[in-house]
């Protein structure tokens, strides 16, 4: 018998990028990649939301590299990702009438759902867990990698633990270089936030962690009303959350993330601005998260030294901000800034997935512009 230990690979394996960029790859990279999944090894591939690191779902010495090089907590379940809906009987006790109506409408997407696992799902895969959550992504050289890997690939986020999922090739390779043997290089993703979970092992349909597909479109489709599970925004103390991982501090940059929050754009702009210069005036290296369209804020700052504005995508336009998210984190995480602001974000489709985030990222700091206060009472 092998026995590999974490360190070893840490220190060992040499990290291959195969470039599948616009839904283009050859057979024999796919084969090249299933096969090592088959054998056991890991291989990180990019889905509509985030990459992942992907193991064969089935094998648990697979699952236990995967929580190795991530550095996760083993108690934190891994999401399956099956290729054809016929692929989901195997792994459950069983599908509900409303889960299937969910499949129907958003399989392949980015909506994973939880259901009682069989047994041929090992204890390893899901933590512990009686349940696994699955996944159909929605992502050509996802479901071609699904498939040329025997159809079940556990996967989580392809970041080490507790730092921004990736949306780039390249976010990977940062975190996983020497961990892993290969990642399939799809270019930028286009969602940019995880899944959406809701589980079916309740007494009631909910969510467990917000994502790209709503409450309100979850609702539409199933025509009953979809609980959140109290404890998503992690506000508190006594609600522990059904999805492990909601628990543990998450997409954390280095500096002190605030989020700014104020009655108009400008006025937030404005505000995040003077506090910017605070900061700047005590030597801090600060940055700034903020939509393009309030840039104009800061013209009188740009020169100084030490402030670093990047843009969130643009007002109003969520999808565009979910997009931005997690790269601007990690950029400022390697400009070494000292401390960051960040605008707040409107609460409604995608925004409350967005705001989700962004909110555990900053440890719940939040910042009010004065009349906000006021209004709010
Ligand atoms: O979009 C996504 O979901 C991405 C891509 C790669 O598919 N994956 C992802 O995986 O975000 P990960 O491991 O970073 O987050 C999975 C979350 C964790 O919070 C975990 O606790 C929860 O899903 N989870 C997984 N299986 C579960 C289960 N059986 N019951 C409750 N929560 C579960
Ligand atoms: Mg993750």
């Amino acid at each position: 018998m092998e026995i590999r230990n974490s360190l070893w690979y840490t220190i060992t394996m040499k990290t291959e990028i195969l470039e599948m960029r616009d839904a283009s790859f050859s057979e024999e990279d796919m084969q090249r990649a299933g096969e090592l999944i088959r054998n056991g090894e890991l291989v990180a591939f990019p889905t509509e939301t985030v990459y992942g690191l992907g193991g064969d779902a089935l094998n648990k010495d697979a699952s236990g590299k995967i929580y190795a090089a991530k550095g996760r907590p083993s108690d934190n379940p891994l999401i399956v990702h099956i290729a054809e809906f016929s692929a989901l009987e195997r792994i459950v006790k069983s599908v509900p009438k409303k889960a299937k109506q969910l499949a129907e409408a958003f399989w392949p997407g980015p909506l994973t759902m939880c259901f009682y696992k069989s047994d041929v799902v090992p204890d390893e895969t899901t933590g512990g867990l009686p349940t696994v959550g699955v996944r159909m992504p929605n992502h050509p050289v996802a479901l071609g990698f699904i498939k040329a890997a025997g159809g079940y690939i556990a996967a989580p986020s392809a970041n080490t633990s507790g730092r921004p999922s990736p949306t780039l090739a390249e976010h990977v390779y940062e975190d996983m270089n020497g961990r892993i043997p290969l990642i399939l290089d799809g270019g930028a993703v286009g969602i940019g936030i995880e899944s959406t979970i809701v589980d079916f092992t309740g007494e009631q349909i909910s969510i467990l962690r917000p994502g790209y597909i709503t409450k309100e479109m979850l609702e539409e489709v199933l025509g009953e009303e979809v609980v959140v599970d109290p404890a998503v925004n992690g506000v508190s103390k006594d609600a522990k959350p059904k999805a492990p991982g909601m628990k543990y501090r998450h997409y954390a940059p280095k500096a002190e993330l605030y989020i700014v929050e104020g009655r108009t754009p400008t006025q937030v702009a404005e505000k995040m601005a003077e506090l910017a210069k605070q900061a700047l005036a005590t030597g801090k290296r600060c940055g700034i998260m903020i939509t393009e369209e309030n840039f104009t804020a800061f013209s009188g700052l740009k020169a100084e030294e030490g402030l670093i504005l990047k843009s969130l995508g643009h007002e109003g336009d969520e999808s565009s901000v979910a997009k931005a998210l997690y790269r601007v984190l990690r950029e400022f995480d390697e400009e070494q800034v000292d401390i960051i602001y960040s605008e707040g974000f409107g609460e409604s489709g995608v925004g409350q997935a967005v705001m989700n985030r962004l909110i555990r990222a900053a440890g719940h700091k939040i910042i009010r512009e004065a009349s906000y206060n006021e209004e709010k009472g």
